[in-house]
């Protein structure tokens, strides 16, 4: 089974997937880390951001893994990058704002779009991003599209960075952001046609897991798939 949720930046879209693949026992992938990935190794070693080839080269030739750590007290997904752990680094306001540039060119596009779609293609997943229901898995088994208020998404990026930033910088950010994945040529940031929403401006964590899983019970009483507890 393959579900799929787009969003807004900080619409609560990576914590639900985490924690729904947890609880279902589902592959959870993080495209965004992905094209974070790409920004981080442009940054480190002085590649042109502008300069489309040299980065879709990047995107070809690096070597991206994600690692599950589950021990009793810890259900983490690391991220490693030509072997090297990335998971807290890929993690800067700038690595972001670089991620959103570089995600606008179409050969790096199509070299990650290729990486997702191998490690989607055995088991039950959770696919994370902007273009995964329309682009990367348009045949998904379930669509979701989260968003929420600009000011609530901000709060929440906010507490993300240990408030080392004010919020006011923080929605510019976030504004700079939506309207570069949704204007962009390539795969835009869009609902998808079959897409459930969910408004997650005033849900819990908690709420937002319940509101998936109970999509992908719906999903499985009607195709009578099965699902593990
Ligand atoms: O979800 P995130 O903030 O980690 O994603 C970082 C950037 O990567 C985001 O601004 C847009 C881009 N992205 C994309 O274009 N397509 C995806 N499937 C995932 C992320």
């Amino acid at each position: 089974m393959i579900v799929t949720i787009d969003g807004t930046s900080a619409s609560g879209k990576s914590t639900t997937a985490k924690e729904v693949a947890r609880k279902l026992g589902f592959v959870y992938i993080d495209t965004g880390a992905m094209y974070r990935a790409v920004a981080l190794y442009c940054i480190e070693n002085r590649i042109n951001i502008h300069d489309r080839k040299a980065v879709a080269d990047v995107s070809r030739k690096i070597n991206i893994r994600f690692i599950r750590q589950l021990t009793d007290w810890l259900d983490e997904n690391r991220i490693f990058l030509n072997g090297r752990e990335v998971t807290n680094l890929i993690r800067t306001e700038e690595v972001g704002s670089v991620a959103s540039t570089v995600a606008t060119y179409k050969d790096v596009r199509s070299n990650l779009v290729e990486k997702q779609r191998k490690m989607g293609r055995k088991e039950n997943v959770i696919c994370e991003g902007r273009d995964i229901g329309t682009v990367v898995f348009e045949d998904a088994d379930v669509k979701i599209y989260m968003d929420a208020d600009i000011i609530e998404r901000a709060r929440r990026r906010q507490r993300e960075l240990e408030r080392t930033a004010d919020l006011q910088s923080v929605i510019e950010s976030l504004k700079k952001r939506d309207e570069q994945d949704k204007m962009r040529v390539e795969s835009p940031l869009k609902i998808p046609e079959d897409a459930v929403i969910i408004d997650t401006t005033h849900l819990s964590i908690e709420e937002e897991v319940e509101k998936v899983i109970e999509v992908i019970r719906e999903h499985d009483r009607q195709s009578s798939s099965f699902i593990n507890d």
